[in-house]
């Protein structure tokens, strides 16, 4: 039989070893840790160990120390090596190491089929646990991608955002089909000729959930978001402020995937005459000018919004910036029905009149509805609490909340809002 012994890695043998590693039927620990983890791990000091025949790497082990557990990263051995008691020298003298790093605990995460670790464990005394499931998520984001994340204040918003917009059937409705589907299905897109957005411009009355929406895009679409603020971008100066557009677009551009929200997006782009400090003609310039290079990327959309959609410079605003100008507009009874039940569900009423409550809410946005299921919830727990009265809502108090909750709208917002969508819609 030839020889073999076994001695720790050393930065010289990675090229050795990655055979070993890369085959799966050389590969014991395959499914808990990926190439690059356990190359991270061995750099930065994990036990590692390698079984070697003159000057052939025929076997490795790598384990990753976390207090005094321990986790078996990988076991392998080449083919022609087996069933001599490679493995389970490997694993003593890695058991040994651990131990004397103050490790109590030591696991290891097999696919059923892989019999090379697993001899070699049952072998040394470890034992099949039983009961364990392994529960998985492949998270959407690329490990490069959250450090950019991270520097531009992103984030994975979680799913389920967009299912619990309430109402706004039409305005969800849109979205769904000019924005999020064809971006979910670009392939079927593609085949017929459809260019998906790669930005669109929401706008309307403040409250009405233009922000809620582009959250709900990008929960929807599983990409990250990221939200820029103009006005927290710079200092004082509007080079300040382009500069710092142009590295944050930059940064952005780099990411496999993301939906970009600008809010109060007049700041940065807004007509000649309405310009000031932030908003000068070289910050619309410069946005004018960033705006194509991002549209020339796959799964990525810019969302922006404003109250004041008649502030913006026309060039900003016009086809081939922006695929879709979209107005989301004051939600209409069957919309506040539907938001008022959301936000009352969660507070226990005796069967409320929400016809009354719908009609009493004319001029509210979503923002306003919410704010007033607020009020009626904490009148129900000072009722409970200071009153000794009942833990529930009457038709009554919620109306009274509803009396004290100033509306959003009138009908001069909204005598403008229809004449915008006259003036500026594009879907
Ligand atoms: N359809 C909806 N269903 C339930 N809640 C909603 C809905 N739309 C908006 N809201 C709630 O109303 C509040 C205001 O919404 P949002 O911030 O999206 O409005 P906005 O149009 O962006 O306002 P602004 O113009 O002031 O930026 C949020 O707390 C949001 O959760
Ligand atoms: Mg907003």
């Amino acid at each position: 039989m030839a020889s073999w012994r076994i001695r720790d890695f050393h930065e010289d043998d990675l090229d050795l070893v990655l055979p070993l590693w890369g085959d799966p039927s050389t590969t014991g620990a395959a499914v808990a840790f990926g190439l690059s983890e356990i190359i991270g791990a061995i750099r930065a000091g994990q036990p590692a160990l390698v079984a070697v025949a003159g000057i052939e790497v025929v076997g490795s082990a790598v384990a990753m120390i976390d207090g005094d557990h321990a986790w078996i990263m990988r076991i392998s051995l080449a083919n022609s090596w087996r069933k001599q008691g490679i493995g389970s020298a490997l694993l003593e003298a890695l058991e040994s190491s651990l131990v004397t790093r103050g490790v109590r605990r030591i696991s290891c995460l097999f696919t059923e089929t892989e019999e090379v670790g697993a001899a070699a464990l049952d072998h040394r005394g470890f034992n099949v646990r039983d009961g364990l499931l392994l529960y998985e998520k492949v998270e959407s984001v690329a490990t490069s991608d959250i450090n950019i994340l991270k520097e531009v204040g992103g984030r994975m918003l979680g799913p389920g955002l967009w299912e619990e917009l309430g109402g706004m059937i039409r305005e969800k409705e849109l979205i769904e089909r000019r924005v999020i589907l064809p971006l979910a299905n670009a392939h079927l897109a593609d085949r017929v000729g459809l260019f998906p957005p790669r930005g669109i411009m929401l706008f309307g009355p403040p409250g009405t959930g233009k922000t809620t929406f582009a959250k709900g895009v990008a929960s929807r679409l599983g990409w990250p978001f990221v939200e820029l603020f103009p006005s927290r971008l710079a200092g004082e100066s509007s080079t300040g402020l382009a500069k710092a557009l142009r590295d944050t677009f930059s940064l952005v551009g780099e990411l496999d995937q993301v939906v970009v929200f600008i809010d109060e997006v007049e700041e940065i782009a807004s007509a000649r005459e309405q310009r000031t400090l932030s908003a000068s003609h070289g910050v619309t310039n410069e946005m004018l000018k960033l705006i194509p290079s991002f549209r020339e990327k796959d799964c990525r959309l810019l969302v922006c919004a404003t109250n004041s959609v008649r502030a913006i410079d026309t060039a900003f605003l016009r086809h081939g910036r922006f695929d879709y100008v979209i107005p989301v507009g004051p939600p209409d009874a069957e919309a506040r029905r539907a938001i008022w039940l959301r936000y009352l569900s969660s507070i226990p009423n005796e069967d409320l009149d929400l016809e009354e409550i719908v009609s009493g809410s004319s001029l509210f946005t979503p923002a306003d509805i919410e704010f007033a299921a607020r009020r009626t919830a904490q009148a129900v727990f000072e009722q409970a609490l200071l009153d000794q009265g009942a833990e529930l809502a009457t038709t009554e108090l919620v109306l009274g909340c509803i009396r004290d909750t100033r509306p959003t709208l009138s009908a001069q917002i909204i005598h403008e809002f229809e004449q915008d969508i006259d003036d500026y819609a594009r879907v």
